[in-house]
């Protein structure tokens, strides 16, 4: 059977929906390659973020069919995705030897196009067309493909975004908010726990607005068609967004150790979720909080419903109920008509907050955005210069956090073999960072205490001498959240 090599470029969406098309292909008959030298097909799953993320996308593959036309190798080539779905057919002019373009509500039929091509039925397809139910149509995981069950999965909770910043694309490439049921989302997890996954990561482009829109139907966005419509609530008087709701649910799934999500949004962090924090011991002390700006006059034209107050309200309210809690975000400098004093107010609050870790992102016009054609474009130097002076200071606040670890004891899930010295097991605290230590196979999936004896770039070592060996020491400094 031909063999598939799939590229993925862009956000832990991407990631999930590539391993549920190998999945998918797997099932098929298809093969997985080890490199796209080797491959029969190459598909590349795209990501529209950033004009940047396309154009590498668009290298790449024009590299690819430009290697296959010297060499002569038949070589099935695809674009999936997001660029796929905003692109579309132009696509195949622009980069000559495309045979699929496939967008992001049609991944499930991969399998059905690349028959058709193989089998000459087909030249080329585009489809970029919406589909119901696509948000639970591509589900299938990988199983386990070197022979050790995956530590950590990730759980796709629903699709699209409804939000409409004034700067991002997403909208257009994912389409409006469509939610899973409670009930389907709950079979995966316990499907998942039942193959040896400890920890969930719950997928979304928004799922803090998860459930809130009504189903086709009209009915709650969170419950399945054929469930019957809830008569009493149950929540003793909290009342309860559907993302906690399902939170709860989640919850009480045996063999689940850790529930994380991604990505939130600052104004779904109600109270109701901020005390779930509190009250549920496998939601990990770890939010992301993508703030974008600290000025609100940028966080207006942005259009993203909150002020820099109230954002710093949500971190203080977040480290009242867990005060180890890590907190990391996203910020764009330079959008349009950004002051030097609009930047000076982002670096501000990130001297406040002293965010654990910061992805940060050059402003990037997108097509059909508000943004894009907002006054006030930035010069690329200023952009460039604002961006360098945000690293600095945003590195030398987490130096200074990870190093703050060193000599306390932590509890972390161990994943695997660390990426960068395969001799050595890395694992994760419950606020994300990473533990390098000296452990061995033995140790994958377990939950152990280790002593922080070093602390590097984003990046923590743990003493082999006392892993899941010693006792935590009384009167040890062992972090709240952490420990
Ligand atoms: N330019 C730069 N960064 C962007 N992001 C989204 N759209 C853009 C853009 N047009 C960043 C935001 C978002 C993250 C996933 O990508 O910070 O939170």
């Amino acid at each position: 059977m031909p063999s598939v090599y799939i590229k993925t470029y862009g956000c832990q969406m991407n990631v999930r929906d590539s391993e549920a098309v190998a999945a998918q292909l797997l099932a098929r008959g298809y093969t997985l390659a080890p490199s796209e030298e080797q491959a029969d097909i190459v598909l590349l799953n795209t990501c529209s973020v950033r004009d940047h993320a396309e154009q590498t996308a668009l290298n790449k593959m024009r590299a690819l069919a430009a290697d296959f036309r010297r060499s002569g190798r038949e070589v099935v080539l695809g674009f999936l995705g997001c660029m796929a779905q905003s692109r579309g057919a132009e696509l195949l002019r622009q980069v000559p030897g495309v045979d699929l373009v496939l967008g992001t509500q049609k991944l499930h039929r991969t399998a059905d196009y690349l028959d058709e091509l193989l089998r000459g039925r087909r030249t080329a397809v585009v489809d970029t067309a919406p589909e119901a139910g696509s948000e639970s149509a591509i589900r299938e995981h990988l199983p386990a493909l070197n022979g050790s069950t995956p530590v950590t999965a990730y759980v796709s909770i629903m699709q699209g975004c409804n939000q409409h910043c004034t700067f991002c694309i997403v909208p257009q490439t994912r389409g409006p908010e469509r939610s899973r049921s409670i009930r389907d989302i709950v079979a995966e997890c316990r499907e998942l726990a039942a193959r040896g996954v400890k920890e969930v990561i719950l997928l979304g482009q928004i799922v803090t607005s998860y459930g809130r829109r009504p189903g086709p139907d009209g009915r709650p966005g969170w419950l399945a068609p054929d469930e019957p419509w809830p008569v009493a609530d149950g929540d003793g008087g909290r009342p309860r967004s559907p993302f906690v709701r399902l939170l709860e649910a989640v919850h009480e799934v045996d063999g689940i150790e850790r529930i994380r999500f991604t990505a939130p949004h600052p104004k779904g962090y109600g109270e109701d979720l901020i005390e779930a924090y509190g009250r549920l011991p496998k939601l990990v002390e770890s939010a992301h909080l993508p703030v974008q700006s600290g000025s609100n006059r940028i966080l207006k034209l942005m259009r993203r419903g909150y002020t820099r107050e109230r954002f710093l309200e949500i971190v203080a309210r977040l480290r009242a109920v867990k005060p180890g809690m890590g907190i990391s975000t996203d910020i764009i400098v330079g959008f349009p008509g950004e002051t030097e004093e609009d930047f000076e107010q982002t670096l501000e609050l990130c001297r406040e907050v002293e965010f654990d870790n910061v992805f940060l992102f050059k402003y990037s016009p997108r097509r059909n955005t508000p943004a894009a054609t907002m006054p006030g474009a930035l010069p690329q130097e200023v952009i460039e210069e604002r961006h360098a002076r945000a690293l600095e200071l945003i590195n030398q606040i987490a130096r200074r956090r990870y190093a703050a670890m060193v000599g306390r004891t932590v509890q972390i899930l161990v994943e695997g073999p660390s990426k960068k010295n395969p001799q050595r097991m890395m694992g994760r605290t419950r606020c994300n960072k990473i533990v390098v230590f000296e452990g061995s196979e033995r140790h994958r999936g377990q939950l152990l205490d280790v002593r922080i004896v070093r602390a590097g770039s984003y990046t923590l070592y743990g003493d082999p001498a006392i892993v899941g060996i010693a006792p935590v020491e009384r009167g040890a400094p062992v972090d709240e959240a952490e420990g």
